[in-house]
């Protein structure tokens, strides 16, 4: 924490004592600017949020055992565990999982503390989901790469990988350029800074309220649809469905986002 009174200045706030805290890099979800185990974003925990994906999953499920990639704090597990969904997680923050324990339904809820780029859990899944942007985490192609072929390891035949991630925002980035915001009021303010040669997207967050500002910024990697194809192949899935987002909108050139659904035939599991 460190006086704020340069920037406060900068930021033209005057007549407020503002403290700044600088976030360290954390295990960050784009859009939420926040740490897993930072519920601020109330939003992403509304029914009209959350309902809609856990239909789509309870349904793609078909009875049987899911997993959860970046499991977090539970937004999307503990209601689809609510349905009776046999669910498991994997994380790597002993924090969020302890966020999750607290949680009505939380204790159930077994969960893995690991990379989800190269952790497996025991015994097989009918379906294994990677929400919220959280692919972007891996920050290497490599690591990308090796999270299809973990998935493809745990899958049962006919199961299915769905992963829910933004379209990368470069059509929106002038030439030149490399900042780009992406949200702005008076509670916070968020901005990508793209790094296209390597594909990287660092996110910056600023958040003011309680007589502070908070900022924090993390690395994520943006990655094309095809190229989530591509890894998807090289991991012996096929794409069976890509929409807009989880109400089954079609997918177009316009799309900002979008849900797409791999799956392990026993065709692709022959080669
Ligand atoms: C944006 S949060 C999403 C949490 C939850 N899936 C949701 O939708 O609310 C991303 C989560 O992924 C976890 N995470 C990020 N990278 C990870 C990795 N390589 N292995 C395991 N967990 C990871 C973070 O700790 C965090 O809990």
């Amino acid at each position: 924490m460190c006086c704020i009174s340069t920037l406060s200045q900068t930021l033209g706030i005057h007549a407020v004592r503002l403290d700044l805290v600088r976030m360290e890099d954390q295990a960050y979800g784009h859009e939420s600017m926040q740490p897993a185990w930072n519920e601020s974003m109330d939003e992403m925990f509304r029914p009209e949020i959350v309902d809609p994906v856990v239909d789509f999953l309870a349904e793609l499920a078909g009875g049987g055992r899911v997993l959860e990639l970046g499991i977090g704090t539970g937004r999307i597990a503990l209601p689809l565990a609510a349905r009776g969904v046999e669910v498991h997680g994997i994380d790597l923050s002993e924090e969020a999982i302890a966020r999750l324990r607290a949680k009505p339904g939380g204790e159930a809820v077994p969960v893995t503390i690991g990379d989800f780029a190269t952790t497996q859990v025991d015994g097989s899944f009918s379906l294994v989901y990677l929400v919220f942007n959280t692919i972007m985490n891996l920050t290497t192609q490599a690591e990308q790469v090796a999270c299809f072929r973990t998935v493809a390891a745990q899958l049962g035949t006919g199961g299915c990988f769905v992963i829910e991630v933004m379209i990368p925002d470069l059509r929106r980035l002038p030439p030149g350029e490399t900042i780009k915001p992406f949200h702005f009021s008076e509670e916070r303010w968020g901005i990508d800074e793209y790094d296209v040669a390597n594909q990287g997207l660092r996110s910056h967050h600023v958040t003011f309220g309680d007589g502070r500002i908070e900022y924090s910024s993390g690395p994520f990697r943006y990655v094309w649809p095809s190229e989530l194809d591509l890894m998807a192949e090289l991991a012996g899935l096929r794409l069976r469905e890509r929409w807009d987002g989880w109400t089954r909108g079609p997918f177009t050139s316009e799309s900002r986002q979008h849900v797409s659904v791999w799956e392990k035939s026993a065709r692709s599991e022959g080669g």
